[in-house]
């Protein structure tokens, strides 16, 4: 299966089979995931899977009890840091910065001006639960070229699906769940506008 028809033929799954993803293919799922590209490289996220037929159960109610949670073979969900993490003169940018080749400050020094314009808008906890959704765009296609199913949800109340990680909001933002399995039924054709309604050239 080519890329593009990985993405013809993946779909939101509302129902998934009783059926287990063997473990080769979930650990391709987390790698696309892991080789996704953030702003800067930070990588302040984490992605947490959720397979226990005991933590599934609270994740579906935090979403709203979709039946894509309750029934997922496996969900995962993608957490972001929240703003204070990207202090440039905190520990946590030291540190994913220090892994670069180059002088740290240097690196310090380039962010800091973005960090600063992100702070006045009040965008970084939009900027950084927005890296969550490349990741999340590459699960969904990694697993649909291995004929696995998903579905992107946002729907999800984010106190509730912190608490049943045992994770605090001082510590992460929800990005996204998502939900992967076999699905239980039929693929749904695409819905898309066309090329002609979307791209502009200039
Ligand atoms: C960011 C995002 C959030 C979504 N949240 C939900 C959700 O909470 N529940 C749900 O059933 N589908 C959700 N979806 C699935 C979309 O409704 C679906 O992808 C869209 O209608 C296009 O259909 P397709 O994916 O089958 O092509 C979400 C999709 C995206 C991209």
């Amino acid at each position: 299966m080519t890329f593009l028809e990985a993405m013809q033929t993946r779909f939101a799954c509302k129902l998934y089979e009783n059926r287990a993803i063997e473990n080769p293919a979930l650990q391709e799922i987390l790698e696309s995931a892991r080789l996704t590209p953030t702003s800067f490289g930070l990588e302040m996220w984490a992605f947490h899977v959720v397979q226990s037929q005991e933590v599934k159960e609270k994740l579906y109610h935090a979403c709203f009890d979709q039946e894509s949670v309750r029934t997922a073979a496996v969900s995962i969900v993608t957490l972001a840091r929240p703003a204070p993490w990207y202090d440039p003169d905190g520990r946590p940018v030291k540190e994913k910065g220090s892994r670069f080749p180059g002088n740290l400050s240097d690196f310090i020094e380039d962010f800091r001006p973005y960090h600063a314009f992100l702070s006045e808008h009040n965008r970084l906890d939009c900027w950084s639960r927005s890296q969550g959704y490349l990741a999340v765009a590459n699960m969904m296609t990694c697993a649909a070229l291995q004929g696995i199913q998903s579905c992107a949800i946002e729907g999800f109340d984010e106190s509730k699906v912190l608490a049943l990680l045992g994770l605090f909001p001082s510590d992460w933002l929800v990005s996204l769940v998502t939900t992967f399995g076999y699905p239980a039924e039929e693929t749904r054709p695409k819905i898309r506008e066309s090329v002609q309604n979307l791209v502009v050239y200039h």
